[in-house]
């Protein structure tokens, strides 16, 4: 088979990391064909800890995990990796918005822009998991200057899935059922959850729902602030559902989109639909031959434009946030 794929985990000793390194281990990140060399990094205190997640990963005697490194210096855990998942945050906890996270959380990423910078493979790809992610992208593709920047992308997938099962549930079909469901803007709870050009069995999805104050008053909140419920509700932030987006993301990144479908990741905007270029935005997204294109030519109605604009302003003041902080 091929030569292994590097994959660099950051945060390997925390929740999502848990959940997420064992169905790398098994393949379902890259591929059954695809063996991986993990290389986890985590802060000193929690090295013994990823040490002992490393144990259990040999106990798992997966047939594609070529080998598993544990760092605590960034440089060194970047060394030739090919996929990225940056994961390492501070987590939100009760009471708190993603917002308060961006001073505590942005530097951190300056030093890991600067290692993928350094010393990635060439083909690099990267996707940030920690909160504020859109923004902490950001600032690891600004300390990044010569990795081409549609390589650092934020996770939105886990609002992409959530609106599935919130439809799903909604009009009772299948999640397989739906397609072209898009988040647009930041992940948080300003995002916007868009409905009006799904696909439900064929049929239009809001036309299929045809309850604007399903949409406006639960739907759409719902899928916004579903990670303060799940912290509200069970006590600490999404973890597996979390990790498991994670996978969805950089397997679709890799092994191409569904034809007649997309999905959402928050990518570097080119200018399209009114995002300012360079801010890393969710959008309608396909991939093919290894890269993000955004879908193009979706008319957007009023009360879609209006909640995109909102988000895309967010994004905004948290980009001239890190800016005064010196972060970017
Ligand atoms: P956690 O606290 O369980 O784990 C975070 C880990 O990161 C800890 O082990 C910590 O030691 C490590 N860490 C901190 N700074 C680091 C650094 N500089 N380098 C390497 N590792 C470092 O948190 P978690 O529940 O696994 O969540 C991780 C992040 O993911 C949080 O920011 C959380 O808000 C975010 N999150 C994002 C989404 C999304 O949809 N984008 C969903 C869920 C959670
Ligand atoms: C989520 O969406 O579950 C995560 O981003 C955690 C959070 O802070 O909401």
């Amino acid at each position: 088979s091929d030569s292994p794929v590097n994959v660099t985990v950051t945060g390997a000793a925390g929740q999502i990391g848990y959940a997420l390194l064992f169905r790398i281990a098994s393949g379902q990140l890259l591929g059954a064909n695809t063996p991986v060399k993990l290389r986890l990094l985590e802060i000193p205190q929690a090295v013994r800890a990823a040490e002992g997640t490393a144990l259990e990963l040999e106990d798992g005697a997966f047939p594609l995990l070529a080998g598993v490194d544990v760092f605590d210096d960034p440089k060194a855990a970047f060394s030739g990796t090919n996929v990225a998942l940056l994961v390492g945050a501070r987590p939100r906890t009760k009471g708190m918005e993603r917002g308060d996270l961006l001073e505590a959380n942005g530097g951190i990423f300056k030093p890991q822009g600067e290692a993928i910078n350094a010393g990635a493979a060439d083909d690099i790809k990267v996707l940030v998991v920690g909160n504020p992610a859109n923004t902490n992208a950001l600032i690891a593709q600004r300390h990044a200057p010569d990795v081409p920047a549609d390589r650092f992308t934020a996770m939105t997938r886990l609002d992409h899935n959530r609106a599935l099962s919130q439809l799903s549930r909604k009009l009772s079909v299948p999640v397989s059922q739906i397609r072209k469901l898009t988040i647009w803007g930041n992940h948080s709870a300003t995002q916007y959850p868009d409905l009006f050009h799904a696909e439900v069995g064929g049929r239009n999805a809001a036309e299929a729902v045809n309850d604007e104050q399903w949409l406006a008053e639960e739907f759409i909140p719902r899928v916004a602030k579903r990670g303060a419920e799940i912290i509200e509700v069970r006590g600490a932030s999404s973890a597996a559902s979390a990790a498991s987006a994670a996978i969805d993301h950089v397997y679709d990144w890799v092994n191409g989109t569904a034809e007649g479908d997309w999905t959402s990741a928050a990518i570097v905007s080119d200018g399209s639909y009114g995002v300012p270029a360079g801010l890393i935005s969710s959008f309608p997204v396909t991939s093919s031959g290894g890269s993000w294109q955004i879908v193009q030519g979706l008319d957007i109605n009023e009360f879609s434009r209006a909640r995109i604009d909102a988000s895309v302003a967010e994004l905004e003041e948290e980009r001239q946030a890190v800016e005064r902080l010196g972060l970017i």
